[in-house]
């Protein structure tokens, strides 16, 4: 009989990471997938999705403005447990530390139905940082069967937790494979430098300086973290216009997560602000297009810790702790917490000090060879479909 399989998704990394899983899945031929989103991101699922050309086989469509963390973990679980219960697949896939995961785990689990984890066993150590994520993952970890670890130390973890050893299977990370992907196909088309300049809302002064001729740097930021929302946030702007007003060359695109708590500050502090560019958050494709032609990249995102070293981008991790240690142990990442005068003195540092620079852009990349999902595939195949 096939074995069916629910991939389970909600936000945008798990899309970009769960992608190449499921296509790979839907290849093999072995078993019957379908791929749900609770919708926990409207807008950008819809985007992620849309970057790999797959869309969901179910939209249970929960976001709701300025959603809380409990009302939206109830939901999940409620209409994921009522989805299961009528679809009843054999197994269920969930990826990283997300609400949808934890709420994902926990209604299958309730059906008896096993889960599989990818991207299992990152930890930072400090259920607060970061909030709540740390503590999603390692409630998914005992609620799981198999568990997909990027990295060694990440099978480490989960047998401290009492995970069987025999259940972490080692594949590196699938965002490597999301990655190389997307660098491949946009090396196969032509830059889109009209769309470009209505997707950056860039003027053709800024995208030509910044991205297309490169002729001064660029510094990418994103953040979303809720463990900054308010002063972390607010302390992130003072050092983007400090930055800007001491570098007279330097440009900042800074996609703005839709989050209100971010959005809203970001806009009073940076609208209008010259030679920064705020945009709506990128498409996939978009920004490892400009990942890839930026100077340096500031950032508090999980994924972006694991792309950017790829990419030979140095990133100022704006967090105080990371579930990617191996990006700073490499040199490529460092963690600058959210004072907004450490941010701007290593951001400072990086745009003078060529040796440094060039240090910490030229990494080994740590998480993998692109072919997590090859392997994440294959390991189910052998586990479920052998007799
Ligand atoms: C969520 C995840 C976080 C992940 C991040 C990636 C949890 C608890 N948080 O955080 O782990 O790193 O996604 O971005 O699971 N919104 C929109 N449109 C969208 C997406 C979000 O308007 O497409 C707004 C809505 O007002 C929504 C709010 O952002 O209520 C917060 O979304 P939510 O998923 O709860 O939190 P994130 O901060 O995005
Ligand atoms: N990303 C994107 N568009 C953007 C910003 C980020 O496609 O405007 C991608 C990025 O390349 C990475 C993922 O989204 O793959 C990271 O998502 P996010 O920072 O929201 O979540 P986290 O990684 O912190 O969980």
């Amino acid at each position: 009989m096939t074995v069916r399989i629910a991939v389970i998704v909600g936000t945008r990394p798990e899309i970009i990471k769960m992608a190449p899983v499921y296509r790979r899945l839907v290849s093999n031929g072995a078993f019957d997938v379908s791929l749900v989103s609770t919708g926990q991101h409207r807008e950008m699922s819809r985007q992620a999705f849309s970057a790999f050309d797959i869309s969901p086989s179910t939209e249970l469509d929960l976001m709701t403005d300025g959603q809380t963390l409990g009302l939206f973990a109830s939901r999940a679980l409620g209409s994921l447990s009522r989805f299961l219960e009528d679809s009843k697949p054999d197994v269920v896939l969930v990826q990283g530390d997300t609400t949808t995961t934890l709420a994902a785990s926990l209604a299958a689990f309730y059906l008896k139905i096993r889960v599989g984890h990818v991207e299992a066993g990152m930890r930072t150590g400090n259920i607060y940082s970061p909030w709540p994520e740390e503590m999603n993952r390692r409630l998914t970890a005992p609620l799981s069967s198999w568990h997909f670890v990027p990295v060694e130390r990440n099978r480490d973890h989960l047998v401290k937790e009492g995970i069987p050893a025999d259940r972490c299977f080692l594949t590196g990370n699938t965002v490597l494979d999301s990655l190389l992907w997307m660098r491949d196909k946009l090396a196969q088309q032509p830059t889109d430098r009209i769309g470009l300049l209505k997707r950056l809302k860039a003027t053709p002064e800024f995208l030509d300086r910044y991205l297309i001729e490169r002729s001064a740097p660029l510094i990418l930021v994103t953040g979303h973290r809720r463990e900054s929302h308010g002063q972390g946030v607010q302390n992130l702007c003072v050092a983007i216009k400090q930055l800007v007003t001491q570098f007279p060359d330097l440009g900042v695109l800074f996609p703005v997560h839709p989050n209100p708590q971010v959005r809203n500050v970001v806009h009073q502090h940076l609208a209008n602000f010259d030679r920064v560019v705020l945009s709506e958050p990128l498409d996939y494709g978009d920004f490892v297009w400009v990942m890839d032609r930026c100077y340096a990249i500031i950032s508090d995102s999980g994924g972006i810790q694991g792309e950017a070293i790829s990419l030979n981008k140095p990133v100022l991790v704006t967090r105080d702790t990371t579930e990617y240690p191996e990006a700073v142990e490499c040199g490529g990442c460092q963690l600058v917490g959210t004072e907004s005068s450490t941010i701007f003195s290593v951001a400072a540092k990086l745009l003078t000090d060529q040796t440094d620079y060039q240090r910490r852009s030229s990494v080994q990349n740590p998480y993998g060879d692109g072919n997590s999902s090859v392997k994440i595939a294959e390991i189910l195949e052998r586990e479920l479909t052998s007799a």
